[in-house]
């Protein structure tokens, strides 16, 4: 019989989101909290969320399995909100393996919905569609994000990892899956006017069980192993893949991912009710970048743009895109703030606007042309968001590099009131401000 398991005692968790776009520098917040933690979790997202590592001085792309990872022994889990490409996951196991990272603890929810190469091959070709002559292209990474979330919607043509454990169920799970969506892969294909091969269901089948064996040992019933730590007084890291702007519910829709990357999919996404969470850092840049395509009312096609993009390294760890860069819209982090309840912020990469000149942030958006009406609400729709004229305030520069600083009191004026316009303008506090990508480059209020 399993151990009843209570309820949780005082909230201890914590959760790290992103306020923007992604790209927020989250990974290097989650590496930093997850020293004080006991436990890493992802629920959300999948093979589209890209963290760059440093391990043995390289650097290493991980992309669903959770950052905290290089903290060795402490169980990094993958819950039921994600979606989980065997052959990509595998992947990313072995290149640490091969780097000598210990991931014994990495498991994954058996409820997990699973990215089969038909989903890869739809996303492909829908976008591919909605290129030709269509303003509405995503602009997706096209690892199956979308299909795989939309299939788990539908229910009939879905899979999930546990049933990669039982063969015969698999075979059947998958010859569904395909009949459902072969021939609407192969039309769809036709008609953006590219040749798609679908694979055989067979084919499909035997190489998902072959990834499932290898899988077999860490997947598990995450729900209650989240439940069986908290209820230990365990702390547990909830790492949110992607952003709060590209939430399905809460995002630029339709320029969004697929899944609720914001607090709220904590919930669904591991069956670990938000009571239990004591803290949610919102992890924000000093400016704005966005990948893929949707509207960025503060957007910069000049040459501080440019710049930016260069300081900042801004090109996409999962697709090597370059990110489109922008001033700091705190209408959207305000509101960002809000959806996920934020206890506080970190902000990053501040270092990278030494040197700028003046700095701009979006404190209104206009709607309905030059003289029309502003307002301080984020407009969460991808159409009516590409509508409006950002109003902004700005505010004195700062000349001189900030990477060492290692206290507020270090930074220069300018700097750290920037800092402070942010605190009032949110209404959250700054707990913590990265200055380069370095653990030591943290200032931690
Ligand atoms: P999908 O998640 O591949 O369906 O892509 C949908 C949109 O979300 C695209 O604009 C992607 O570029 C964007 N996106 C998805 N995940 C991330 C992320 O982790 N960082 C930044 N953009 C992302």
């Amino acid at each position: 019989m399993t151990a009843h398991i209570g309820p949780a005692g005082d909230p201890r968790s914590s959760a790290v989101v992103g306020l923007q776009w992604g790209d927020e520098g989250k990974g290097k917040v989650v590496d930093l909290l997850a020293a004080e933690h006991d436990a890493v979790a992802r629920f959300n997202g999948g093979a589209n969320a890209g963290h760059s590592v440093v391990v043995g001085g390289t650097r290493f792309s991980l992309h669903l399995i959770p950052s905290g990872i290089l903290h060795p022994g402490k169980p990094a889990i993958v819950g039921n909100g994600v979606v989980v490409d065997p052959e990509r996951l595998l992947e990313e196991i072995d290149g640490l393996a091969a780097r000598g990272v210990d991931a014994s603890g990495l498991v994954v929810s058996d409820r997990a919905h699973v990215v089969t190469p038909y989903h890869k091959l739809e996303d492909q070709v829908r976008e591919e569609l909605l290129s030709k002559g269509s303003t509405e292209q995503i602009g997706t990474t096209r690892r199956g994000i979308g299909p795989a979330y939309a299939d788990k919607a539908q229910r009939s043509s879905a899979i999930r990892v546990g049933d990669l454990l039982d063969v015969a169920l698999l075979r059947e799970r998958v010859e569904r899956s395909w009949t459902f969506k072969a021939e609407a892969i192969a039309d769809l294909g036709a008609r953006a006017g590219v040749t798609v091969e679908v694979p055989p269901p067979s084919a499909v089948a035997a190489r998902l069980a072959e990834l499932g064996e290898r899988l077999r040992p860490r997947i598990t019933d995450t729900t209650y192993l989240l439940h069986g730590l908290i209820a230990q007084g365990k702390r547990v890291l909830f790492e949110g893949a992607n952003a709060t702007l590209l939430d399905v519910d809460h995002g630029t829709y339709p320029f969004v991912t697929a899944s609720s990357c914001a607090a709220s999919g904590i919930g669904p996404g591991t069956g670990v009710p938000e009571r239990c969470l004591r803290q949610v850092v919102g992890v924000m840049k000093a400016y704005s970048t966005r990948v893929g395509r949707g509207p960025m009312p503060t957007e910069l096609h000049d040459e501080r743009g440019n710049r930016i993009r260069e300081r900042g390294r801004e090109y996409g760890t999962t697709t090597g895109r370059p990110r489109r860069v922008g001033w700091l819209d705190l209408v959207a982090v305000r509101y960002s703030a809000m959806v996920n309840g934020a206890t506080s912020l970190a902000l990053t990469m501040l270092d990278v606007l030494a040197g700028m000149g003046p700095i701009r942030a979006c404190v209104a958006y206009r709607t309905g042309g030059g003289g029309g009406a502003a307002t301080d609400r984020f407009v969460p729709d991808g159409v009516r968001l590409g509508r409006v004229e950002p109003v902004y305030e700005e505010l004195p520069g700062f000349e001189a590099e900030i990477a060492g600083a290692r206290t507020i009191a270090d930074l220069p004026e300018p700097a750290a009131a920037f800092v402070r316009r942010i605190e009032e303008f949110v209404g959250v506090r700054v707990g913590l401000v990265s200055v380069g990508p370095g653990r030591e480059q943290t200032i931690r209020v």
